[in-house]
Order: structure tokens, then C-alpha cells, then sequence
């Protein structure tokens, strides 16, 4: 088989921070073998109106530190049809595109196997604050985002305590608690509340009515978007028991989350996953992912990450309940 000579790269599904650091990473990676990249804009809407321009060394300078995606995203539902693939066929033949990086979350993969499909060589990078793509112990955007968590939990800790309050927060994780799981650990929090995990609102009052009693002068939780109920109809119910001691207090993070710059170990990542794409990509592989596993990069089938859900593990769990005293 004759070696590439063009490829294409594209962020797609939510932004995450170090997805600008592995676009560089792409182009400086295909460019020092000759290669050439496009960069796609808009993700897959992109790819089916061709709108794509030659990435050079130049123009992925200075973007190493940026947060966002400076290729843009979008979700595309045309994309998801038979006849929406094949007009990406003929865009990619009609631009010379003869492989593809794809850098985002499991329904971006779920597209980036489509192509492969489809016959087009596709490597995918996993992008996406909530860490649920199974195959990679952590994605690119998770360790930003969490540190992001971070600080806002310690801030809101500081006006807790001043005013003997609980906090409830909320982080994102529509289907996945990594985010709230960890920041309730790494945060100090006395309750956590993730859709893998129930806990009934009635529980959720009684911990807080424990913490009040046993002297604490604040009180933290922690709970993801996509719980089993809404943040607000946690608070109207705590307010409404008589028993709970803390005024109650409510604080959604939103998508302070996804933005800022990557942190060392994200601009770390995306950069070693962004050079392992093209690598592996001009040597042949397709349909695969680079994942994370221990201090390793490994190939993982699209087949297997875009069917299967990554596990929080349990031992987490036992290690929020024992560490929230
Ligand atoms: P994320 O990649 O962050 O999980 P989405 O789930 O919104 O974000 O997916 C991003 C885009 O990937 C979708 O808007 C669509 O264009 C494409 N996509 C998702 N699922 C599929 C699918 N089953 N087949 C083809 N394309 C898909
Ligand atoms: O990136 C994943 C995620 O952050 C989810 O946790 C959240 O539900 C979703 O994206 C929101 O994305 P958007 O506002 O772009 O639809």
C-alpha cells in the first residue's frame, strides 16, 4: 500500500481543553514526514459542506495553551444517515483526503467508525471532559476540568464556612459521575451524588443533618447533571426539612467547566495521543482509538469503545463514603 500523503484532522462533539494541543500535535507530527493535514471545521457539518483548509506548522502555533478547539465543533444529525456518509465520501475524494484523525467524545468515535467502515483509514483521539469513553483511563479535557472543579469547591468551601452553609454543586456528567466522584473526594466533600450510585434525597438530608450535629460549620455536595433528580428539587426539598441545620445553598458549574487552558498533564496527553494518531495511521491501523492504560498508549477497536461504557470504580465510592467524616 502506498503511504499517505494527505490526511485530515477534526474536533468534534462538546470542546474540551488539550484539543488544541493535539491539532499541533497532528500537524507537526504528519508535517515532519511529509504529510500533509486539513483541518476540518465545524467536525462532521464540516466535513460534509467541505469546509477544510491546509493546517501548516504556522498556523498551529501558539495554540498549544488555548482552551477550546480552534478547528471549532459542532454536532451534525445528516452525518448520522447513509446518504449523509457518503457525501463525506466524496468530500474527502474530492479534497485527495486519504486517512483521518478524529478527536472527541464516544459519539464522535461512533462517527469516526462510520468512516472506517466506509473504507476511510480513521484513528481516533478520546476528547471529552466526562471521562466515559471505555478503553482510556482518562481522556483528553477530564484533568483540566477537574481542576476547574477544584477550585470552585474550595472557594465555595471558604464562603460555606464563613456562614455555616451547604453547598449543593453541580458538575456535568450526563450519563458518567468521574467528575463529581472525584471532585467530591479530592474536594472534601461530605456527599456525593452520580447516576451510577443512587441516593435518595431522603439519605442525602440525613448526612447533612449528621455533619450539622457532629459540629462540622460547613457542609459540601457534590452532584452530577445527570443524577436521577434535579439539583433544585434537592434543594426545595432540604429547605423544606426542619432537621438539616445548614442554610442551603446552590451553585451549577456549567461550562466553566469545559473552558480554560489544558493543564501540564492534559497538554501531556493530547500531545503524546495526537503524535501516536498519525503514527499509527501512516503505518496502517484503522478503526482503532489510542487509549490511555497505565503510563502506556495502546490501540483500542472503535468497535469495543463505542459499545462498551468505561466503570467508575468502586473502590472510589468506598473511598468518598470512609474519607467524608
Ligand atoms: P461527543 O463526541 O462529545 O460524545 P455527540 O454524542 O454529540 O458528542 O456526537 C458528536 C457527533 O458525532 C454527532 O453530532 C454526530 O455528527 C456524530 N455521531 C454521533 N453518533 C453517531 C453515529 N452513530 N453515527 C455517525 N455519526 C455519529
Ligand atoms: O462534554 C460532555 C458534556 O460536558 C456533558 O457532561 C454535558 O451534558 C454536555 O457535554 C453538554 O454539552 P452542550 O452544552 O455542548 O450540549
Amino acid at each position: 500500500m502506498a503511504r499517505m500523503k494527505r490526511i485530515a484532522v477534526m474536533t468534534s462533539g462538546g470542546d474540551a481543553p488539550g484539543m488544541n494541543a493535539a491539532i499541533r500535535a497532528v500537524v507537526r507530527a504528519a508535517m515532519s514526514q511529509n504529510v500533509d493535514v486539513y483541518g476540518i471545521r465545524q467536525a462532521y457539518a464540516g466535513l460534509l459542506s467541505g469546509d477544510m483548509e491546509l493546517l501548516t506548522n504556522r498556523e498551529v502555533s501558539g495554540i498549544l495553551q488555548r482552551g477550546g478547539t480552534i478547528l471549532q465543533t459542532a454536532r451534525n444529525d445528516e452525518f448520522k444517515t447513509v446518504q449523509g456518509q457518503r457525501k463525506a465520501l466524496r468530500r474527502l475524494n474530492e479534497h485527495g483526503i486519504e486517512g483521518m484523525v478524529v478527536i472527541g467524545g464516544d459519539g464522535s468515535l461512533r462517527g469516526a467508525k462510520a468512516l472506517h467502515g466506509l473504507g476511510v483509514p480513521v484513528v481516533g483521539v478520546p476528547a471529552s471532559i466526562d471521562n466515559d469513553i471505555y478503553g482510556t483511563d482518562m481522556a483528553i479535557g477530564v484533568d483540566t476540568a477537574l481542576n476547574t472543579i477544584l477550585d470552585s469547591i474550595d472557594r465555595l468551601r471558604d464562603t460555606a464556612t464563613s456562614h455555616n452553609r451547604c453547598f449543593l454543586i453541580e458538575v456535568m456528567g450526563r450519563n458518567c459521575g468521574y467528575l463529581a466522584l472525584m471532585g467530591a473526594i479530592l474536594g472534601g466533600a461530605e456527599i456525593v451524588i452520580i447516576p451510577e450510585h443512587e441516593v435518595p434525597m431522603e439519605t442525602v438530608a440525613n448526612g447533612l443533618a449528621d455533619a450539622y450535629v457532629r459540629g462540622k460549620a460547613h457542609a459540601i455536595a457534590v452532584m452530577a447533571e445527570g443524577a436521577s433528580y434535579k439539583i433544585t428539587d434537592l434543594q426545595e426539598y432540604l429547605s423544606k426539612r426542619n432537621d438539616v441545620g445548614f442554610e442551603i445553598r446552590l451553585t451549577i458549574l456549567g461550562h466553566t467547566q469545559r473552558g480554560g487552558g489544558p493543564t501540564a498533564f492534559d497538554r501531556l496527553l493530547a500531545t503524546r495521543m495526537g503524535v501516536d494518531a498519525v503514527n499509527w495511521l501512516l503505518d496502517g491501523q484503522s478503526g482503532v482509538m489510542v487509549g490511555r492504560q497505565g503510563r502506556d498508549q495502546a490501540p483500542v477497536a472503535l468497535e469495543e469503545c463505542t459499545t462498551r461504557t468505561r466503570e467508575i470504580g468502586k473502590e472510589y465510592l468506598d473511598l468518598a463514603r470512609m474519607l467524608s467524616r
